[in-house]
């Protein structure tokens, strides 16, 4: 067994909620295109290509590891909207064709150099919050996005369509049907312009159970689905932008106990050789509460502070949240983390404090 902590990821239930995912979305023509950044392992970026889907790259660093893996150009949409001019330089040189914005500066950008390219534009939906919200650091308002479609036209570029992302971790599946009907105006403005958008990109969002059980996907795929059924043209094809959906679900974190104490206030915390800067990144403002696994589950429980293992006064994991964890837990107990698959092993650290990144260990067995 590796050194802990470590996470264990299983492809065959990413395939599994791919295929879910996919039978789902009812709306003919509906593409399915994983965000990468969510977990940028091979096996599961080639095990989601063999499946059929698109995929969306943030950076440089993914375009290339998409392309390593042998996975064609054309199924890449370089969908971060801050992006450097010798960035679309590169990317469009490695034969990427498909980009995201969501300014004018960016589109010029794009325009100049990925000629001819096709782009979706990102608005700003009035869609609830989610558990992890983006806030407005993207997306135009929606009439901008109309004018900057009609723009991207004029610049020679191929217009996609809108694009709207309601936020990671979205439990509410009517954040949908607001965006698609949002997007659904852009198209009709579009239209009247005698300009034919051909898709809309609904992004991602769609969550996993954690300690909160979360909507089933096929619930928001429902939500989709009728949503594009009512607001958007038949010739529109519907893009739907997963992360977390997809590989959430489908990770372990195996993670030890390294020690146990009682502070002066008097709260027992529990230090996890894991913490927010080697996998746990999105305990940030407590906004995702996952569920601990420990070897004495069953013994009486009591709450606890739990924490990382580095020098660091911020590298708290829960303090707010009431995690029950068992009043026997010892140093050297095993811990693991459920539904880890998602936005920790990409988000760890290289080596804050001298911990390494957390390793990723890719199962042959088909479920834990
Ligand atoms: C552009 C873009 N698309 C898709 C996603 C995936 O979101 P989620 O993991 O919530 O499905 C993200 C996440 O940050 C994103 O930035």
């Amino acid at each position: 067994m590796p050194e802990s902590p470590y996470l264990v990821i299983y492809p065959e239930r990413v395939r599994a909620n791919y295929r879910a995912l996919d039978t789902a979305l009812t709306v003919t023509g509906t593409r399915i295109r994983y965000a990468v950044k969510a977990a940028p392992v091979d096996d599961l970026l080639v095990l989601l290509a063999d499946e059929g889907a698109e995929f969306d790259v943030a950076s440089i660093g993914e375009i290339e590891q998409c392309i390593a893996l042998g996975i064609a150009a054309d199924r890449l949409c370089y969908g971060n909207p801050i992006k450097k001019a010798a960035h679309i330089a590169r990317a469009y040189a490695l034969g990427v064709r498909r980009y995201a914005f969501d300014t004018e500066d960016d589109l010029e950008r794009i325009a100049e150099h990925a000629p001819g390219s096709e782009v979706e534009c990102r608005f700003l939906s009035s869609a609830p919050e989610s558990k992890t919200p983006f806030g407005t650091k993207f997306g135009c308002r929606p009439d901008e996005a109309t004018n900057l479609l009609i723009r991207a036209h004029d610049l020679g570029l191929i217009v996609g369509g809108p694009y709207f992302h309601v936020g990671s971790q979205q439990l509410d599946p009517s954040a949908w049907r607001i965006g698609i009907e949002q997007a659904g105006a852009i198209v009709q403005a579009l239209a009247d312009k005698n300009i034919a958008a051909t898709v809309v990109n609904v992004g991602g969002g769609l969550p996993v159970s954690y300690v909160d059980t979360a909507p089933e996907l096929s619930d928001i795929a429902a939500a989709i689905s009728s949503a594009a059924a009512e607001f958007l043209p038949e010739s529109v094809r519907v893009i739907v932008e997963p992360g977390r959906a997809l590989v959430g679900n489908a990770g372990t974190i195996h993670a030890e106990v390294v020690g146990v104490r009682v502070a002066p206030d008097g709260r027992r915390w529990v230090y996890l050789d894991i913490g927010r800067y080697n996998g746990m990144a999105e305990t940030e403002n407590e906004y995702i509460a996952y569920r601990f696994v420990t070897d004495r589950d069953g013994d009486p429980v009591a709450e606890a502070v739990v924490a990382g293992p580095t020098c660091d006064g911020d590298d708290v994991l829960y303090q707010r949240t009431k995690v029950l964890l068992p009043t026997t837990l010892r140093a050297g107990d095993r811990i693991q983390i459920l539904h880890t698959g998602a936005y920790t092993a990409s988000y760890s650290s290289v080596s804050f404090n001298g911990f390494p990144p957390l390793t990723v260990h890719v199962s042959g067995a088909e479920r834990e």
